[in-house]
């Protein structure tokens, strides 16, 4: 059976469970493409996370990369779990204000954030604004002296590390969009002009190198990097950092051939590294906060499938195409992204071919793995891919005017719809006839 699946996800009738729930049921009940989450793994990673500092006696605060996957439900999941949540746009704080998701506990990215999603911001509260460039900060003190208002600022620093990853996801490198460059001063001028500001309260720095990252020695040069930041601040400036924030990037398992750390080790050794580096300093010990995203929903996420046509060509690997494809799942596509699939109805099913998984959409990039062991498969049956659960639905779009899936939460047995599968008629529900000018 493939290794990401272990045997107590399998019923008596040997179909794929999901939260306790049987996948072709699912596909059966919500119809396919169907994104499912499991709950329980979603739960289980959070509390993992925060076991973590606990042991290590540090305050901090887990902030669920909301980017990832952001719905209603999942910002009341993270409530529940008493997760912070991170969000980049209007319309992500706008959902998490509709789940009740209290904004005290929300931190503000982005590198072009708007003068309106800023009002919206201070005006709901929000627990920190991350502040990523100059401009920035000037727009911020116009919204903040308009409103009469005051907020908590993090500075963005561009460390100067490379996360050996790919590099659509590389974030933390000199020449990033995002954050300020330390060499150069720019991150010293930052802090002056937020120190200078009667209306912002600085509480601290972060930084973020990437995702999908393997690899310890990133995470914990930029902890080492921040603390030298926050050393260098305070015998500078007097500045005491309260919080280190060393973002996301924890890399998961998509393909055998993956192999990281569990999530909470890379965690682990990045306490440690801010520990050590603090006690050669005159610091206090700062709050740590983490910002995961694909480790906390990627695992926890599967899309359903139901295979149609098939395309056979002798010497070439063969096309089993499914009901769904780049709309709901663009990372094949954009940045080669790979993920194992399995026929739902029998996990354990011995493979029999080397096939091409190609979408429905209308363009040859559209396979969804280029390479899939499978048991021999039909016109019917359902495929499962595996830890779509970070940046696929989250990315859909509606290319060829195909809606986007549903997406169903099973926990304990039981199953309920978050996302309603789009209808044709909200596909068109913003176009409006055109009229030919006389
Ligand atoms: C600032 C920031 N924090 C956190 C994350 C989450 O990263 P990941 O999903 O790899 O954990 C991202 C993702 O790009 C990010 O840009």
């Amino acid at each position: 059976m493939n290794e990401q699946l272990s045997a107590s996800q399998l019923n008596a009738a040997g179909h794929l469970m999901i939260g306790g729930c049987d996948s072709l049921d699912l596909a059966q009940q919500y119809g396919t493409p169907l994104v499912v989450y499991d709950v329980s793994q979603i739960r289980h990673q959070i509390r993992a996370f925060k076991r973590v500092f606990e042991a290590n006696q540090v305050n901090y605060e887990v902030s669920y990369a909301s980017k990832a996957f952001a719905a209603i439900a999942m910002y009341q999941v993270a409530d529940q779990e008493g997760a912070h949540v991170d969000v980049v746009s209007g319309g992500e704080m706008y959902t998490a204000l509709k789940a009740g998701f209290p904004l005290s506990h929300a931190s503000f990215h982005g590198n072009n954030k708007s003068y309106d999603e800023l009002v919206m911001a201070v005006k709901n509260n929000i627990g920190v604004i991350v502040v990523d460039n100059f401009y920035e900060i000037k727009l911020l003190n116009q919204v903040l002296t308009e409103l009469d208002a005051r907020v908590k600022v993090m500075l963005r620093i561009t460390p100067g590390i490379s996360a050996h990853t790919n590099k659509y996801i590389q974030t933390g490198q000199v020449d990033s969009k995002f954050g300020f460059d330390l060499e150069s001063g720019q991150a010293d001028r930052a802090l002056e002009a937020v120190l200078a500001s009667p209306r912002m309260t600085m509480i601290g720095l972060h930084a973020h190198i990437g995702s999908q990252i393997f690899e310890l020695t990133g995470f914990e040069g930029v902890a080492n990097k921040l603390v030298e930041v926050a050393n260098h601040w305070q015998q500078r400036y007097d500045y005491q950092a309260q919080v280190i924030n060393v973002g996301g990037g924890f890399g998961i398992r998509y393909t055998k051939d993956d192999q990281p750390l569990r999530p909470e080790e890379f965690v682990d050794a990045i306490i440690k590294a801010i520990k050590a580096a603090v006690a050669s300093t005159a610091l206090e010990m700062p709050a740590i906060w983490i910002e995961p995203g694909r480790s906390i929903v990627g695992p926890a996420g599967y899309n359903l499938y139901t295979v149609g046509s098939r395309k056979d060509l002798p010497g070439y690997r063969p096309f089993v195409t499914i009901d769904g494809g780049m709309g709901d799942n663009i990372r094949p596509a954009l940045y080669q992204a790979e993920y194992e699939t399995v026929l739902a109805r029998d996990p354990q099913a011995p493979l029999a071919e080397h096939v091409r998984l190609a979408g429905k959409y209308c363009e040859s990039g559209d396979i969804l793995s280029q390479d899939q062991a499978l048991p021999k498969t039909k016109p019917g049956d359902v495929l499962a891919m595996l830890d779509t659960g970070a940046y696929g639905y989250a990315m859909a779009s509606n290319y060829n005017r195909n809606p986007r899936p549903a997406v169903v939460f099973a926990e304990n047995g039981h199953s309920q719809l978050v996302i309603e599968r789009e209808s044709y008629e909200d596909l068109v529900h913003l176009d409006r006839p055109y009229t030919e000018a006389k």
